[in-house]
C-alpha cells in the first residue's frame, strides 16, 4: 500500500480550536488514516490558540501581501497533528471565537479570512511549501472550499479535490464585489462556477468544482438532494449525484473512554456496569438535581439552537416531568432558548438542571451519569454525541433524521425480541413524538433487564474511526487513482 498525502483544510481542529463537532473530526481523522497509509497535513488558520501550541515551525511560504498584509505559512506540530498554519495576525489574532466577534455577530471580514485560508492551501497544494505535495485536497466546510475554486481555476499542479460537508446551513455567502480580490478570473462568476444567486458562495463554489462531495452520513448526503434538506443547494447536489457519498464520523475513543475517564466520579466498561450509577448521584449532585434513583434522567449536550429541536425540548418539558423525568442540560447558542431553559430550570429546582456555557468535563460527566442522552435534532448531518452516548452506556433518545438515523437503531418491540435495538428514535421536528418517546424511554427501564441490553449493545458498537477511516482511504485512493491516470 502507497503512502497518500492528504492536505486536510479546515477552520477548527480539536484540541487547538474547537466550537463543534467540525473541530472534533478535523483532529482526528489524521490518526485513524494514519493506520491506513494516508499522512495528512492540516492547514488551520493562525488563530492564538493555534499558534501558541505550534512546535517546530519553520516557515515554508510567505507572502508580501495576502488580504491586506503580509503572512506566511508555517510548518510544524500542534496538537498532535501535523499542521501548517497560516500566520496573518490581521485576519485571525483576535479573541474570541472563529467566526464570530463577542457580540455574536460574524466578523465583518470572513469572507477576506477564510478566502485567504483557501489561497494560501491551493497555492500548498500546488507545491510551493518545500515537502508538501498532497495528492489530495481536503476541505472541510464552506471556510476551506475557496482552495477547491482557486485550484481549479489556477494553473500548475492541480491534485484532486474533496469537498465535505458538515453542516450545509453555514455556506459562506459574500458579495460579488470579492471576485478580483479572490484572485478568481472573471469566468469564475458563473452558474457553473462561484456564482450563487448573484452573490459569490463559497460552499457552492467548493461543492460545484470538487472532484468528489462527501458528507457526514449516507441518510444526509440523501436528504441534501431535496428541497427540504437542501439549503437552496438540492438542485446543484441533485446534479452532482454521481460523486456525493456519505461517510458516517466516528469518535476518538481515547478521549471518549468510560474505562479511564478522569472527569467521571468512577470509571466503568461494560462488565462494571453496576459502577455506573455512581456517576448518576455525582451528576445530580453537580448539578443540583434531587438524589432521585428512579426518574428518568435525562441529558442534553448541545448547541442551543432550532437545528437541534431545542425549542422541541422546551415545549415538551411539562410532559416530560408529568413523567417524573428529570432533565441535565448543558449547552450554550441562541439567547431565546437560552432564557426559557434558564427560566424552566428556575422554575423546576431539583428537576430541570441548565448549564449554559461550554464545559468539556461536564459533558463527559452527562454522558456518563444520565439514563438517557436526547438529540432531538431537525437535521443533523452525522451528531457526535449520540455516538458518545452509545460508548457511555447512555440510551440515545434521537431524532430520525440524517446521521441519528443512521446511528442509532430503534429498541423497539420486534427489535428487542430479536436481540436488536441501540436506542429510542422518533420522528424529527414534532414536540409530540418527542414526548412519545420519552414514555417509551420510561417503560423499557422499568424493564431493568431489557434496559441493561440497550445499554450493553450501545456500549459494544464500534463507533471509532476504523470503519470510516477505510471509507475515506477507499475514496482518496481512487480519486489519486483516476488523477494519475
Ligand atoms: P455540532 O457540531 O452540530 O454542534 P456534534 O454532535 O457533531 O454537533 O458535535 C458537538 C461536539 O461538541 C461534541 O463533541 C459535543 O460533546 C461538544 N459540545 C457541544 N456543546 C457542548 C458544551 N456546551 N460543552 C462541551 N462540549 C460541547
Ligand atoms: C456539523 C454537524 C454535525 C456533525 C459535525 C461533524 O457541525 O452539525 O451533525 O456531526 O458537523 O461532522
Amino acid at each position: 500500500m502507497s503512502t497518500l498525502s492528504v492536505l486536510a483544510v479546515a477552520s477548527e481542529a480539536y484540541p487547538l480550536v474547537k466550537t463543534g463537532g467540525l473541530g472534533d473530526v478535523v483532529g482526528a481523522l489524521p490518526a485513524a488514516l494514519a493506520h491506513e497509509g494516508i499522512r495528512t497535513t492540516t492547514m488551520l488558520p493562525g488563530y492564538a490558540a493555534v499558534l501558541d501550541a505550534l512546535r517546530d515551525a519553520t516557515i515554508v511560504h510567505s507572502y508580501d501581501y495576502l488580504q491586506g498584509a503580509p503572512a506566511h505559512v508555517l510548518a510544524g506540530r500542534a496538537g498532535g497533528l501535523d499542521v501548517l498554519v497560516l500566520d496573518a495576525p490581521h485576519l485571525y489574532a483576535r479573541s474570541g471565537n472563529p467566526y464570530v466577534a463577542a457580540d455574536g455577530t460574524d466578523w465583518p471580514d470572513n469572507a477576506q479570512r477564510f478566502a485567504a485560508l483557501g489561497a494560501a492551501a491551493a497555492d500548498v497544494a500546488r507545491g510551493v511549501a518545500a515537502g508538501c505535495t498532497p495528492d489530495i485536497v481536503h476541505a472541510h466546510d464552506w471556510q476551506a472550499a475557496m482552495a477547491i475554486a482557486l485550484l481549479h481555476y489556477g494553473e500548475g499542479r492541480r491534485p484532486g479535490t474533496v469537498m465535505t460537508v458538515h453542516n450545509l446551513a453555514f455556506q459562506g455567502k459574500f458579495a460579488p464585489s470579492l471576485l478580483a480580490e479572490l484572485g478568481l478570473p472573471a469566468r469564475a462568476f458563473a452558474a457553473d462556477g462561484v456564482e450563487y444567486y448573484g452573490d459569490i458562495g463559497y460552499l457552492k463554489a467548493g461543492l460545484a468544482l470538487a472532484d468528489r462531495i462527501t458528507t457526514v452520513s449516507p441518510t444526509y448526503a440523501a436528504e441534501i438532494r431535496a428541497v427540504e434538506h437542501g439549503m437552496g443547494l438540492d438542485g446543484l447536489l441533485r446534479h452532482r449525484r454521481g460523486i456525493v457519498s456519505g461517510i458516517l464520523n466516528g469518535i476518538d475513543t481515547a478521549i471518549w473512554n468510560p474505562t479511564r475517564d478522569p472527569h467521571l466520579a468512577a470509571t466503568y466498561d461494560n462488565r462494571r456496569l453496576a459502577r455506573r450509577p455512581a456517576n448518576r448521584v455525582a451528576l445530580q449532585h453537580r448539578m443540583k438535581l434531587h438524589a432521585d434513583a428512579d426518574a428518568l434522567l435525562i441529558g442534553v449536550v448541545s448547541r442551543l439552537t432550532w437545528q437541534k429541536g431545542m425549542d422541541l425540548l422546551v415545549e415538551s418539558l411539562p410532559a416530560l416531568l408529568a413523567h417524573g423525568a428529570q432533565l441535565a442540560l448543558l449547552g450554550s447558542g441562541e439567547f431565546g432558548i437560552e432564557e426559557a431553559l434558564t427560566a424552566a430550570a428556575q422554575e423546576h429546582p431539583g428537576r430541570v438542571a441548565v448549564e449554559i456555557g461550554y464545559d468539556e468535563p461536564l459533558a463527559h460527566q452527562v454522558q456518563g451519569g444520565v439514563d438517557v442522552l436526547m438529540v432531538p435534532s431537525r437535521f443533523e448531518p452525522c451528531g457526535l454525541t449520540q455516538l458518545c452516548a452509545l460508548r457511555y452506556g447512555a440510551v440515545p433518545l434521537v431524532a430520525r433524521v440524517g446521521g441519528l438515523a443512521d446511528t442509532i437503531v430503534d429498541a423497539n418491540e420486534m427489535a428487542l425480541a430479536s436481540g436488536a435495538g441501540t436506542g429510542l428514535v422518533c420522528e424529527a421536528g414534532s414536540a409530540g413524538a418527542l414526548q412519545a418517546a420519552v414514555e417509551r424511554a420510561v417503560a423499557l427501564r422499568r424493564d431493568a433487564t431489557a434496559w441493561r441490553q440497550v445499554q450493553l449493545r450501545g456500549m459494544k458498537t464500534d463507533v471509532t474511526w476504523a470503519r470510516p477511516a477505510r471509507h475515506y482511504a477507499a475514496l482518496f485512493r481512487t480519486l489519486a487513482a483516476e488523477r494519475a491516470g
